[in-house]
């Protein structure tokens, strides 16, 4: 009898992710460390306004040389956080309409980006809703939410609220699956998780408790397994895939052999002014092109899929 064919993936392409060519961001006018809401922030340790301005002007031309759309929405002067995009909002495309599940922060600091980010997607003809709003109801904050395999993966704990995920799941009528995030230093999934394509992504598990991170290394058929070190000394799982073009803030020589190895091509762009805030290339880029039906499957019903803890 014959071997069943199985596939031979190591070191073959798999299908890009269609999502990631177009993103929102916010111009970094005001752009400062005024609290602290995470253990990277220092009010001793300012960014320097014309670093913070050459950085972010690279990190958008790179990705508009990528072929990537950037729509660039203004800062508001009261809220220095708001450069990190990401939290603004979860946005979904569906058929001809564009739905954003605004992101309701945790920490008071940032809840009025909620607002301006609010108005801008209206004007551009996005429909929004809420999941909590001014401290009532659940936290969300969207840096925990990306499309992976057969659903939205979203990391609570330190900023989403497991029940946010409900909320998500019956809003978007999607299947979501909720990993526990339990390092301090890696409060938004984003800095723990990066889809790379179709089967592959960069995983962070000591993010997570240990059932968590085992339900993402089941769902990830070939994760590039990093360490915490890697993962919190360098943000290098806070980056963003444009096709086949990985943009790193840095990348450990061990990550960049597997990513090249598997097709892709690493570009750095130095955002280590935004470090000083708790963030990096994810955080300062919104996806914007999700698609419902193509990047996350349709369920017809909410479905919330928690590992067991
Ligand atoms: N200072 C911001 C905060 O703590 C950093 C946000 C980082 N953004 C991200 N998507 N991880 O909320």
């Amino acid at each position: 009898m014959s071997e069943p064919a199985m596939p031979e993936l190591a070191g073959e392409l798999t299908g890009e992710l269609a999502w990631g060519r177009h993103y929102l961001a916010v111009e970094p006018a005001h752009f400062r460390v005024d609290y602290v809401i995470n253990p990277f922030m220092d009010l001793a340790d300012q960014p320097d306004p014309v670093r913070v301005r050459e950085q972010w002007d690279a990190l958008v031309a790179t990705l508009r040389g990528l072929g990537a759309v950037v729509d660039v929405l203004p800062q508001r002067a009261d809220a220095p956080d708001m450069v990190y995009a990401m939290n603004l909002g979860l946005g979904v495309r569906s058929g001809g309409e564009r739905k954003a599940v605004l992101s309701h922060m945790r920490f008071p600091q940032r809840r009025m980006e909620t607002d301006s980010a609010r108005d801008w997607l209206v004007e551009h003809g996005w429909t929004t809703s809420l999941i909590g709003r001014d401290g009532v109801g659940a936290h969300f904050e969207a840096g925990d939410a990306f499309p992976f395999g057969d659903a939205l993966v979203v990391g609570y704990g330190p900023r989403t609220e497991e029940l946010a995920l409900k909320h998500l799941a019956a809003e978007l009528g999607i299947r979501v699956r909720g990993l526990r995030i339990t390092h301090p230093g890696m409060y938004h999934l984003d800095l723990a998780f990066c889809p790379l394509d179709e089967r592959r992504a960069l995983v962070c598990p000591s993010a997570l408790d240990a059932p968590s991170a085992a339900a993402l290394l089941d769902l990830v058929p070939e994760p590039l397994v990093l360490t915490e070190e890697e993962a919190l000394s360098t943000f290098c799982a806070n980056s963003v895939v444009v096709g086949r073009t990985v943009v790193m803030p840095a990348c450990p020589d061990r990550v960049r052999a597997r990513l090249e190895a598997w097709g892709f091509e690493v570009v750095l762009v130095d955002v280590s002014e935004f470090h000083k805030g708790g963030g990096s290339i994810r955080c300062l880029t919104n996806p914007v092109d999700i698609t419902l039906g193509r990047d996350l499957p349709l369920t017809g019903g909410a479905q919330v899929v928690l590992a067991p803890h």
